[in-house]
């Protein structure tokens, strides 16, 4: 096997099990391996209890130098708002505390509807045009669609944003900054108008929808449009990828997908669980160490970066028995796909879910015979495990 530089971008183009064989391979070491970057680099977390260790002690594992890589340029932060993710406490807790509290039990009750709403009218269009791309038919609209209910935009701005999401994250590149649909100036910027437009709305005629919630939490125009972008690349991109992977390892699995479909209600949740463990949407994501201390008798300094690789977490042998195997029975499944625990464990985790179990009993009654035709078409990315096209039928 050739030697493993996770800073190379060839490493991420090669085939997935290849990538699995030289993580299996790291994790068989002693301590974290430091990769050298052009400005920098970094600490490999490859084991599950280390990118859980680091998760859970945000004092010493920050988010504010920010958590992609590269790294969201300065200036970018400054003009357009911070994210919750590259902020820590208490400007951490203050914004995440806010938009936690406006799910309230209608905010919710509505964002169901909306899930039932949305998976139903894809599953019409297929009926009806019958694409080739489950991707773009199916896996990216179902998300996209659903977080533009909940923040209230208008079914005319959307045709726009989809394209603003689509350009930035056309690219390939294995080294892509945070790719909000804004990567440049104007859709960020439009993005930030169209979000503005909602807010003043709805502070005229408040509705029962999360927008409301969150102009009535005093959360300012910048915040709100920061959080949009945050959605749409955290709520988005991940639910897609999960969506499209999961059509494939249905399909490469009869057993677990009769199962499944027998009763989707019951095996729904660990049917999402199992998906996101296996698949990783999200790869890894960076914090830096705030003093110096040790991880597991490694030393590490104040400074240094550490990069939380989950799809390695996630198949450690340590921690799953049969890790390589697609079981959506497992149990437990303390898997780290949504995150390794900690303040910023995914926000979204319940609608992912609910978008994932609704789309597939969706699609299994309206079309029993789905499924993927020929493996999914991978977009090298050290960042998301991201699925640029996949062939289906039904
Ligand atoms: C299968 C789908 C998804 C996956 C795999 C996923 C994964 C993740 C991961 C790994 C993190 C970082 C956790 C950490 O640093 O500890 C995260 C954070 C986040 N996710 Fe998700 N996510 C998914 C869906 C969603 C959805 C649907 C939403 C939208 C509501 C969402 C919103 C967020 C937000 C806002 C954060 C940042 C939280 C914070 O910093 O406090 N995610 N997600």
């Amino acid at each position: 096997m050739p030697r493993t530089d996770l800073t190379d971008p060839a490493f991420w183009a090669r085939p997935p099990q290849d990538r699995l064989d030289a993580f299996r391979a790291l994790r068989r070491l002693d301590a974290p391996v430091y990769f050298r970057e052009r400005d920098g680099g970094f600490h490999a977390l490859v084991r599950h209890a280390h990118v859980v260790q680091a998760s859970r002690h945000p004092e010493l594992f920050i988010s504010g130098t920010g958590v992609t890589t590269p790294r969201p340029a300065r200036w970018v932060r400054t003009v357009f708002g911070d994210s919750m993710v590259n902020l820590d406490d208490p400007r951490h807790a203050r914004l995440r505390g806010v938009v936690s509290r406006a799910f309230t039990p209608r905010v919710l009750a509505r964002i169901s509807a909306d899930v039932e709403r949305v998976a139903a009218t894809l599953a019409d269009r297929v009926a009806a045009d019958r694409p080739a791309d489950f991707v773009t038919a199916v896996a990216g609209p179902m998300p996209l669609q659903v977080i533009c209910s909940m923040m209230g935009v208008p079914e005319t701005e959307r045709r726009a944003l989809l394209a603003q999401v689509d350009h930035a994250t056309a690219g390939s590149g294995t080294r892509r900054r945070l790719r909000v649909p804004g990567k440049s100036l104007r859709g960020l910027a439009r993005l930030h108008t169209v979000m503005a437009k909602v807010a003043r709305q709805r502070r005229r005629e408040p509705a029962d929808d999360l927008i409301t919630a969150l102009v009535s939490a005093d959360l300012g125009a910048r915040e709100l449009g920061a959080f949009f972008s945050l959605l749409l690349v955290a709520g988005v991109e991940t639910t897609r990828n999960a969506i499209a992977h999961a059509l494939h390892l249905l399909t490469t699995h009869p057993d677990q997908r009769d199962r499944l479909a027998s009763d989707v209600e019951r095996y729904g949740a660990g049917f999402v669980d199992e998906v996101v463990r296996f698949s990783s949407p999200i790869v890894q994501f960076r914090r830096t160490v705030a003093a110096d201390c040790e991880l597991d008798g490694h030393p590490l300094r104040a400074g240094d970066d550490v990069v939380l690789f989950y799809a390695s977490a996630n198949r450690d042998e340590a921690v799953f028995t049969d890790p390589d195997a697609f079981d959506l029975t497992r149990r437990p499944n303390p898997h780290v796909g949504f995150g390794g625990g900690g303040p910023h464990f995914c926000l979204g985790t319940s609608l992912a879910r609910q978008e994932m179990t609704v789309l597939f009993r969706e699609l299994f009654a309206r079309f029993p015979a789905i499924r993927s035709v020929g493996p999914p078409e991978p977009a090298p990315s050290s960042f998301d495990n991201r699925v640029r096209r996949l062939e289906f039928t039904f």
